[in-house]
């Protein structure tokens, strides 16, 4: 299992940061002052599906202690595995919501079938459809009793006010260096990890605030000296992997997505993911690569600051290679490229979405 999953706190006292949330949470439920609708907005990777979660979880409980879940009793259990049917999870970015908010609709209208409280965490949910989004306005105008909604999202702005004014709201903070080292020491202690304080750092350095990130990141590390049959981690060792999503890896990828060769793609993508590529990494830096593309086929002569970090051998290959790119593909590579980095977070294999995405680009025009 992937360590960000495995490590996902399973108590209110495991989640590190958003303190201001995590204490009138709990309060909330100790005192049984519990809201109908919760908006969870923040940055990626800072705990929002984790607390929802862990909130549900905890007002379903039958073994509460305090305003911990006791994780022992079956509605923990179910929870803890995915596995109850009544807390649902809808990822509105993978398909804009209209069929799942008309079940939901539905749904809410009957009484929770095992647990308490049946619990609707909506993810992405600024990218509800017009329509979905104002079906979810209408259940929370008149909320049933026993139904609870948390929406998450990454992008608070674009959300309709009129469903805000009804969630009781929670901004996430980015989560700061020590925050994240704290976390990957407690890890790397538990999986029986050797390596230098200095490369933790430098890990929770290059993670944007995101715990995810930084996790996904030392998986990378770990496997990487396991092939390699490191014994002690150095920061060297993370520089290294850090340059390992060199602008060559994505260039020649490029090269047989140019080709239509989903084979080669494929086989190229999966000889550098089993040498320790991150696959988040590897889309991350592919889609910038590309925009750099759309970027330079809009005006060759554009001087674009962000073109800055491609060196001028990048940069002259990029062009050689847009010569045999129409624009009109390459906004279609673009499209599907972020659509399947949308979709990795949620794939139990990270590159499935990406393996599709070179499927569906090499095979129609
Ligand atoms: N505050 C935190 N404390 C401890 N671990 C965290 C925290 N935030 C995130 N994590 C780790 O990162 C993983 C992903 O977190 P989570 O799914 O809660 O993020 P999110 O805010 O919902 O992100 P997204 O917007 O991408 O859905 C968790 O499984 C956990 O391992
Ligand atoms: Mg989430
Ligand atoms: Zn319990």
């Amino acid at each position: 299992m992937v360590l960000y999953r495995k490590y996902r706190p399973k108590t209110f006292s495991e989640v590190i940061g958003q303190e201001h949330i995590v204490r009138t949470l709990s309060n909330a439920i100790e005192e049984n002052m519990i809201s109908h609708a919760y908006l969870f907005a923040g940055p990626w990777g800072s705990g929002k599906t984790t607390l929802a979660r862990l909130f549900a979880k905890a007002i379903n409980c039958e073994n509460r202690k305090g305003h911990e879940p006791c994780n022992k009793c079956s509605a923990c259990k179910e929870i803890n595995d995915g596995r109850a049917i009544d807390l649902i999870e809808i990822d509105a970015a993978s398909n804009r919501g209209i069929e799942e908010i008309r079940q939901l609709k539905e749904g809410a209208k009957f009484a929770p079938t095992r647990l308490k409280y049946k619990v609707f965490i909506i993810d992405e949910s600024h990218q509800l459809s017009k329509d979905a989004a104002n079906a979810l306005l209408k259940i929370l105008e008149e909320p049933p009793q026993h139904v609870i909604f948390i929406l998450a999202t990454t992008q608070p702005e674009k959300m309709i006010p009129t469903i805000i004014s009804r969630c009781q709201r929670f901004d996430f903070h980015k989560l700061t260096v020590p925050q994240i080292l704290k976390k990957l020491e407690f890890i790397c202690k538990a999986e029986n990890i050797d390596i230098e304080k200095e490369a933790l750092e430098l890990i929770a350095a290059n993670s944007s605030g995101a715990m995810r990130d930084a996790e996904s990141f030392l998986d990378q590390v770990i496997t990487y000296a396991k092939t390699q049959n490191i014994k002690k981690i150095t920061t060297n060792d993370v520089k290294d992997i850090l340059g390992l999503i060199d602008v060559n890896i994505i260039s020649q990828f490029v090269d047989f997505l140019i080709q239509k060769n989903p084979a080669k793609c494929v086989e190229f993508l999966n000889k550098h993911l089993e040498k320790g590529l991150n696959p988040f990494e590897f889309a991350k830096s592919l889609i910038g690569y590309l925009r750099s593309g759309l970027i330079l086929k809009i005006d060759p002569n554009l001087d674009n600051p962000l073109l800055e970090n491609l060196t001028l051998e990048a940069k002259s290959k990029l062009k050689e290679q847009l010569n045999k790119i129409e624009e009109r593909n390459l906004r279609k590579f673009l499209k599907i490229f972020l659509e399947a980095q949308n979709k990795m977070k949620y794939s139990p294999i990270p590159q499935l979405p990406l393996e599709l995405a070179i499927v569906e680009i090499c095979q129609n025009e």
